[in-house]
């Protein structure tokens, strides 16, 4: 899979070479390149915002420096992958669509993906009008109903879950089946040993016997069950609207 960035900090995305993402770099699964929007600027200052037309708060970013980042991208991209491969382009946005588990596994089939970080209020409108145009694949994601300040931190948060999907990341694949999220739900409660735990304050804290019967088929139960109470107690909205509503099935 390959990756790039487009941003005002390249910085932010240092930590893409730590850990699970820096391992899958270096071993060849994940070539991820970081750009520097302001390297596709041509005036003394390196301009990438101005004032929003019409009037009102804070600065739009300008489209010339982001039409020539992307072209720069894709020419780069293509002559590593082959001029008949097209990027998904990923614009980090607030006012997207929710980034959730099932996208991540969805991006984490592609073959290229290409973030595009936006700032300040946001980036000129015509930028998206002529990506769709010139026949990119286009996609606005939020993390969540809240604003950071930039795509970036949306970037490692994306780029991480996308990344432990491609195959050989992760290196037991079974512990991405069971995890919170993989089938709609939350994940069951864990428990390794000692048995029974004494707390620092003496209670004696004892493990759900269950889990010591060496019964797989009972064992495999309890945690469906579980997940069942535990995603019905934090997140009701994951199940779906309750049944006996007296509306058709
Ligand atoms: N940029 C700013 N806020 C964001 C959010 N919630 N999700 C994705 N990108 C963002």
């Amino acid at each position: 899979m390959r990756l790039d960035v487009i941003t005002l900090f390249p910085d932010y995305l240092a930590p893409l070479e730590l850990s699970l993402i820096g391992k899958a770099r270096r071993e060849g699964l994940v070539d991820l390149v970081v750009h520097d929007l302001r390297d596709h600027t041509h005036d003394r200052h390196r301009t990438v915002d101005d004032t929003p037309l019409g009037g009102g708060a804070g600065m739009v970013m300008k489209p010339e420096p982001w039409a020539e980042a992307f072209a720069a991208v894709r020419d780069r991209g293509q002559e590593g992958l082959g001029a008949d491969v097209e990027p998904l382009i990923v614009f980090p946005n607030p006012a997207g669509t929710p980034f959730v588990q099932a996208t991540a596994q969805e991006w984490s089939h592609c073959e290229w993906i290409v973030f595009a970080c936006g700032r300040y209020e946001g980036i000129d409108e015509r930028v998206y009008e002529h990506l769709a145009d010139a026949g990119y694949e286009i996609a606005l994601a939020s993390l969540g109903d809240y604003v950071l300040n930039g795509g970036e931190v949306a970037v490692l948060a994306m780029t991480e879950a996308v990344v432990r999907l491609v195959p050989g990341v992760v290196g037991n694949a079974e512990s991405l089946v069971e995890e919170s999220h993989s089938d709609g739900m939350l994940e069951y409660p864990l428990y390794t040993r000692p048995a029974a735990w004494h707390d620092p304050v003496g209670v004696v804290r004892e493990a759900p016997g269950i889990l010591l019967s060496g019964d797989h088929g009972r064992i495999a139960a309890w945690r469906r069950e579980q997940s069942v109470l535990r995603t019905g107690r934090r997140r009701p909205d994951l199940l779906g609207p309750a049944d006996g509503d007296g509306a058709p099935d």
